[in-house]
């Protein structure tokens, strides 16, 4: 990576909220423009030949995905990030560090398509997977072995929203020589920011939480050190998938009001869960924020302003019950995805968890009466009474 092409987030003063807006988003200097414009050149000129300047190719850097890199860099703490095409391209990134014979541990409560790309893609290469829960973390050091070179975590679990002590998991890895990576897409830089406990990489599906609006598509990793980062930016310029500048732009106008949506959408989920907990046909619920959840003492710890906004419950049902259960609600609607400003509902057991061995599901407590909701920003009383009326 050029000098040039390194984000740098020495300039970056003032609040979150502040460097959500500023950062990155400098005023256009040629135009005056407030909004810095989309740059959709695939190429750019050179000074002379063997001569590079800022840009060359939009593939190997391009200024509007720069302006968001330097944006979530700032706010995530890194020296550096990068923005792929989707969340799995940039977990997938973190996997092409690994060779033939290396090992991984990772989260047993963990998004399905994490799970699917370790265990039916990366074995194909050779590397093994150990599914460890993240929240025990004797078990985790005992389950890193002299070939153990990454230990993936999620700052929230998914779907069961547990919650790892990111400070020990760090200190184990790196005490093992292992790299750690933490997903932070349920918990969002607004709440936690891994890298200050220690961890070298953190991801986000910038689908979700970043982007806000359930209208694009893109991933994420902002990372802990420089060598770090020209590493995974070597692999991405080799392997090409990065995020489009339109969808760099949406997701930077996301960003700009990414604090005040998830700080308003863990109040209400907060709240949501509060009153499942009371409801008569829920059986339990799964919410960092309540008393009853089992790391609650962490996340208060490790959360900074609130508990996210994905709420899991379980009903008594068979898995047709739930299922009918997640298709009578009618604000909250039935899709997979999460982060937006529009409430969604899901059973992880058929949708997002699908792609999980059936034994590893049920080892797993991704049972068929879960239900998963990702709290938007309507009001709560509606989305009190849409479940209710789904549930009864
Ligand atoms: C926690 C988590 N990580 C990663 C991903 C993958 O992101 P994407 O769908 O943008 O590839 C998802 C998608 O749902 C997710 O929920």
């Amino acid at each position: 990576m050029s000098e040039q092409e390194k984000q740098s987030t020495e300039k970056v003063t003032g609040s979150f909220r502040t460097r959500a807006i500023h950062v990155g988003n400098e005023v256009d200097p040629s135009t005056g423009a407030i909004i810095p414009p989309i740059h959709f050149a695939s190429t750019f000129q050179q000074p002379a030949a063997g001569e590079w300047g800022k840009f060359d190719y939009s593939r190997s850097g391009n200024p509007t995905r720069s302006q968001m890199q330097t944006t979530l860099a700032s706010l995530e703490g890194g020296c550096g990030a990068l923005a792929f095409s989707s969340g799995m391209a940039a977990i997938h990134c973190v996997t092409m560090m690994l060779k033939t014979g290396d090992h991984v541990v990772a989260g047993c409560d963990l998004y399905g398509g994490a799970y699917r790309l370790l265990h039916k893609v990366c074995n194909r290469s050779g590397i093994t997977v150990t599914l460890v829960d993240m929240t025990d973390t004797a078990a985790v050091a005992a389950a890193i072995n002299e070939k153990t070179k990454l230990v993936w975590a999620e700052s929230i679990g998914n779907p069961r929203l547990s919650i790892p002590n990111l400070r020990e998991l760090a200190e184990i890895a790196h005490a093992k020589n292992a790299l750690i990576g933490v997903d932070n897409t349920f918990g969002t830089p607004v709440l936690v920011r891994p890298l200050e406990h220690g961890v070298d990489v953190v991801m986000h599906s910038a689908t979700k939480y970043l982007g806000g609006h359930s209208d694009c598509l893109g991933g994420t990793l902002a990372v802990s050190k420089p060598e770090l980062l020209d590493e995974l930016y070597f692999l991405q310029n080799s392997t090409g998938a990065v995020l489009d500048p339109l969808t760099c732009f949406l997701v930077s106008r996301g960003i700009k009001t990414l604090d005040l949506r998830v700080r308003e959408q863990s109040a209400t989920a907060l709240q949501l869960a509060r009153w499942l907990e009371s409801h008569p046909k829920v059986r339990s619920v799964l919410y960092p924020g309540l008393e009853s959840h089992p790391q609650h003492a962490l996340a208060c710890e490790q959360f900074d302003g609130g508990f996210g906004a994905m709420v899991t419950f379980e009903l008594d049902g068979t898995i047709e019950q739930t299922a009918a259960a997640c298709g009578a609600t009618r604000l909250f609607r039935l899709a997979v995805s999460l982060g937006a400003v529009e409430s969604l509902i899901e059973q992880p057991a058929t949708m997002s968890h699908a792609s999980y061995d059936a034994a590893d599901r049920a080892r797993f407590g991704i049972s068929d009466g879960l239900i998963r909701l990702s709290v938007g920003l309507e009001s709560l009383d509606d989305l009190k009474a849409d479940i209710d009326q789904a549930i009864r």
